[in-house]
């Protein structure tokens, strides 16, 4: 743990959404201890609650409404003069192949990560290139990259996170914005979404031993791990990647 004056982040303004849970939290946390001031929102209040000292401000947000996605960037302004980060972790998993999934499921899959994600980068934009740029990470996933039999919707929502990254980098790139925008891919990781998941199969530990099989290295990831991949896309150690994809998945891709 380090002092605001020192860390990776030092003096940078981060904005997390989806830090109530999982990844986004995890890396509240890791921000917090390298230097960052750190936002936190989510739409579950009572778990950003637990966030404790590693948010510097929480606010409550659905990140599917534009206008409050407008006051959310004006309340981080007004807070710290200035928004360096933006990790858009908010997101939802929604199961069902393609002869499944009803076009309700398909909305509100789309609606969270897909609109949420291009409302924050687009508000993200209008902050940074008045503070002198800043980097945006986006939580796409390994099923925006291949497919996955079960889940259309998901796959559809993430693979359109992935290109959305590179539309929006190279926009700000030859703008001249010094805003990068990039995309990491987990595969399964230990976190509420995916736990919650296992939980709710018929038999748990064998969907379990089948998630940690799924990739090479024979286990799920961590949000911890996916977090580090993200604190270095945000910091300045990364300052000529932009637009790329960074998986976070044990090898699974690589198959
Ligand atoms: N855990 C994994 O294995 C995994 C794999 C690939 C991609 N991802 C992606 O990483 C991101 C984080 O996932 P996680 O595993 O930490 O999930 P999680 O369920 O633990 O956390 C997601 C958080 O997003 C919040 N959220 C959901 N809808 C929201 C909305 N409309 N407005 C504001 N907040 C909202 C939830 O309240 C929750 O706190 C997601 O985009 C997810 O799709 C996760």
């Amino acid at each position: 743990m380090q002092d605001n004056k020192s860390g990776r982040l030092a003096g940078k303004v981060a904005l997390i959404t989806g830090a109530a849970s999982g990844i986004g939290r995890a890396t509240a946390a890791l921000f917090h201890g390298q230097g960052a001031k750190v936002v936190a929102t989510d739409r579950n209040e009572a778990g950003l609650k637990a966030l404790g000292s590693d948010a510097d401000l929480v606010l409550a947000q659905d990140v599917t409404d534009e206008a409050r996605w407008r006051e959310v960037v004006d309340a981080v302004l007004a807070a710290f003069g200035r928004l360096d980060i933006l990790v858009n972790s908010a997101g939802i998993g929604v199961l069902g192949n393609i002869e499944q999934a009803t076009l309700s499921d398909w909305r509100k899959v789309n609606a969270v990560n897909v609109e949420g994600t291009f409302l924050g980068c687009r508000e993200a934009v209008r902050a940074m290139k008045e503070s002198g740029g800043g980097s945006i990470v986006n939580l796409s996933s390994v099923a925006g990259v291949i497919g996955d039999a079960s889940s259309a919707a998901y796959c559809a929502s993430k693979g359109a996170v992935r290109l959305l990254t590179k539309s929006a980098a190279l926009h700000c790139a030859r703008a001249g914005y010094k805003i990068r925008v990039n995309s990491v891919h987990p595969s399964f990781a230990e976190t509420p979404m995916v736990l919650e998941g296992i939980a709710r199969a018929k038999d748990p530990e064998r969907v379990r031993a089948g998630l940690a099989r799924a990739a090479p290295m024979g286990r799920m990831g961590k949000a911890e791990e996916v977090a580090n991949t993200i604190l270095f896309l945000a910091s300045d150690e990364s300052s000529f990647t932009t637009g790329g994809e960074f998986m976070v998945d044990g090898g699974l891709t690589a198959q």
